[in-house]
């Protein structure tokens, strides 16, 4: 208990703003009492014999989406070219990792999980990443291709959700860019057995050096358990934040060959 209570005020005093209101010792009615800080809009308090429960309220952390306004004539025809419209303009605007993408996925429960991936290229054909053939995220692709796509560009008031199925890649291709990565990503790739239990940072460390050493002399293989999907998509969302939570939506939907635009609403 006097462990967590530390921890509680080591985080409060490590914010380096004063704790703004009363240390409470009370009594919550089932015989358990309770110490509570109020902390600004973060609440610390001991639920019981050795936890600390944490809630903060962001009911007032808002702001108005005037970027600007994405009109049903502004649109290109496919999405490809209107994707491709936006991560220029990401890219120029200095969005931080313009190609930073979350991609969910599902396990065979139903459980959707997400994670950020890097975009390494897209076409028409689809957007390309790659990872760990053994990592979580492979394995419920393995599963079930579905997938689904986000790109948050914040900073410009946009979002693009992509749905669509996961295809991997041709190991010719995974060859190509695996070639064309830095040697310490190369070498990263090997050392990390992606999504599973590690016991310290150190046997990672260990285990990246003793590559370093094996593969000093020479180009670093890549791993078979390194490589790439191709999302293909059925649908793509273009968001964009509107004043007064009026935001425009428009998505594009894959029938036969031909894309259909739609306007949702926010
Ligand atoms: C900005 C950013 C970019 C990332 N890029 C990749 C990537 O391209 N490939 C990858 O496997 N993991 C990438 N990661 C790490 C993943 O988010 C994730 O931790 C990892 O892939 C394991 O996910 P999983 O256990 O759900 O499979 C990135 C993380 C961040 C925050």
């Amino acid at each position: 208990m006097h462990f967590r209570l530390n921890l509680a005020l080591n985080y409060l005093i490590n914010c380096e703003q004063k704790i703004l209101a009363n240390v409470q010792l009370s009594n919550n009615g089932s015989n358990k009492r309770q110490l509570g800080f109020n902390y600004g809009k973060l609440d610390v308090y001991w639920c019981g014999h050795n936890y600390f429960g944490v809630s903060m309220s962001l009911e007032n952390n808002r702001r108005e989406y005037d970027y600007g306004q994405l009109t049903r004539d502004s649109l290109i025809d496919e999405p490809f070219s209107q994707f491709e419209l936006w991560m220029n303009q990401a890219i120029e605007a200095q969005v931080q990792d313009p190609t930073a993408m979350s991609i969910a996925s599902v396990d065979a429960q139903g459980q959707p999980s997400q994670r950020m991936v890097l975009l390494k290229h897209f076409d028409t054909g689809g957007f390309v990443f790659y990872t760990n053939l053994e990592s979580r995220k492979a394995k419920e692709i393995q599963g079930n291709n579905k997938v689904s796509l986000h790109f948050p560009w914040l900073q410009l008031d946009r979002q693009v959700i992509v749905c669509g199925h996961a295809v991997p890649l041709p190991r010719e291709e995974v060859l190509k860019y695996f070639l064309s990565r830095p040697v310490e990503s190369q070498l990263g790739a090997w050392a990390s057995k992606q999504s599973s239990l590690i016991d310290s940072r150190q046997t990672l460390e260990d285990e990246f050096n003793s590559l370093k050493e094996k593969y000093s002399k020479g180009q670093v293989p890549l791993p078979d358990f390194w490589g790439g999907y191709r999302i293909v998509p059925t649908e793509i969302e273009f968001w964009q934040g509107g004043e007064k939570r009026l935001h425009d939506r428009f998505r594009y939907q894959l029938n036969g060959t031909h894309w259909e635009i739609a306007r949702l609403s926010p």
